[in-house]
């Protein structure tokens, strides 16, 4: 059977927390590791969504935290796919939080996540391919092979000399 190719923004899944007393540390701003909880969880809805298979974490890139989000805060994530690769698929995810005094809106962080589909067997299993449709989400698409391979290099997957989209970094 063909497969149906959708586009990247009808990946996209959206979700909301409000930042509770028990997500926070000793200054009563939320807790790094609940906001990263909540960014898998966006993105594993996400890469579900789009397989309907099990779907695992494999990787994660770099997270930054640019400012710290209060208690009371309203947490907003925006995830969807940027590209599938052949059982894998990166994920980019937007945080934003809104200020519950003075109802600022500040851009928390952005990161990628790869999501791997899995079968009954917990195999690896072949993901339906997506495309971008605007001019953003082609220039996430085309990096896409680039943070792959170098993601792949870091964790031991692939070498150096066999990442054709790094050359210009490693040769
Ligand atoms: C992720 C996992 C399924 C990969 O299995 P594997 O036996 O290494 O399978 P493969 O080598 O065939 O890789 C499968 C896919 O994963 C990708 N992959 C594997 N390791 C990766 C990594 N570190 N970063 C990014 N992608 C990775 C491969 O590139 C491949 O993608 P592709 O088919 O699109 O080319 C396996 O390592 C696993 O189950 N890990 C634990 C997942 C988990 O429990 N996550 C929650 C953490 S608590």
């Amino acid at each position: 059977m063909e497969e149906k190719k959708i586009a990247t923004q009808s990946t996209k899944i959206s979700m909301s927390e409000m930042v509770m007393p028990n997500d926070t540390n000793n200054l009563n701003t939320l807790f790094g590791g609940k906001l990263m909880y909540w960014m898998d969880m966006a993105a594993a809805i996400c890469a579900h969504k789009h397989t309907s298979n099990v779907v695992v974490t494999a990787s994660v890139d770099n997270i930054t935290f640019k400012a710290p989000i209060h208690k009371g805060d309203i947490v907003t994530l925006n995830a969807f796919i940027t590209r599938v690769f052949n059982t894998s698929m990166e994920i980019f995810i937007e945080v934003t939080a809104q200020n519950s005094n003075k109802k600022e809106k500040i851009e928390s962080n952005t990161a990628f996540f790869t999501f791997v589909a899995l079968n009954q067997k917990s195999k690896p299993i072949k993901v339906n391919e997506i495309y971008p449709e605007n001019k953003n989400d082609k220039k996430l698409f085309d990096g896409a092979l680039r943070r792959r391979q170098l993601r792949l290099i870091l964790a031991g997957k692939m070498k150096p000399k066999d990442a054709n989209e790094l050359k210009s970094i490693f040769n």
